[in-house]
């Protein structure tokens, strides 16, 4: 698997190092296959002007490389930002936040141009929700924002032991069946007390480069 996302993460690099220019900022992810992309980013360091990273681990990672990393209210813009997922549906619809880092992940998309998915084929599925969905929650709120994923039809499961970026918590809801990823990511987003989930439906990913045993695919 290892294999399959380092290739995936190099397919990256060739991919955006056309669309970037001097000035431009790349927003990079959280996670392995993000950590691939990380090194073979620094090949082209210097070739564009820097990274806004959506977890303080991706951003020890690309200053041990040397390359520059800015807090995202000093750019202008994100030309492309290369992430990982936990799951990839057909409609580039994804789940994240398996490495508690969703809410950065979701604000730098927000932010972006182009979202670029990196993912091995393990992540590919019909349907989101068997990887348990990963909700940022603000501590004082965690039973009663539990109590409403059971409402809605989940079985959420306290992350023990994790502190988000962001000093929150993190309820892995199992059990869903996403069938409508965008009514459900509005659904968990209004409840009180949720900073946000890892559906990444209202802005799916605009490119998924799959690695597969036949090599890395595209879908857009
Ligand atoms: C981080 O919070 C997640 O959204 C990652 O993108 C996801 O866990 C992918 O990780 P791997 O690349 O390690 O599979």
């Amino acid at each position: 698997q290892d294999q399959l996302k380092r290739a995936t993460a190099r397919a990256a690099v060739e991919t955006i190092a056309p669309k970037l220019e001097a000035d431009s900022i790349v927003g990079v992810g959280t996670g392995s296959t993000a950590n691939f992309f990380i090194d073979y980013l620094a090949e082209i360091k210097g070739r564009f002007d820097g990274t806004v990273a959506s977890s303080e681990a991706s951003a020890e990672r690309l200053k041990s490389h040397g390359i520059p990393v800015y807090d995202l209210n000093s750019v202008d813009g994100i030309r492309v930002y290369v992430d990982g997922a936990d799951e990839t549906n057909p409609a580039l619809q994804l789940i994240k936040g398996g490495g508690a880092a969703l809410t950065r992940e979701k604000i730098v998309a927000a932010c972006a141009e182009e979202f670029v998915c990196i993912a091995d084929e393990s992540k590919w599925v019909p349907v989101l929700g068997s990887f348990p969905l990963p909700v940022e929650v603000i501590p004082m709120a965690r039973s009663l924002v539990a109590r409403e994923l059971v409402k809605l039809g989940g079985d959420p499961v306290y992350r023990q032991g994790v502190v988000t970026d962001n000093g929150n918590v993190i309820l892995d809801v199992h059990n869903l069946e996403i069938m409508e990823p965008v009514a459900l990511e509005e659904a968990i987003n209004n409840i009180t007390g949720v900073v946000t989930n890892g559906i990444f439906a209202l802005r799916p990913a605009d490119l998924l480069l799959l690695g597969t045993a036949a090599g890395v695919k595209a879908f857009s």
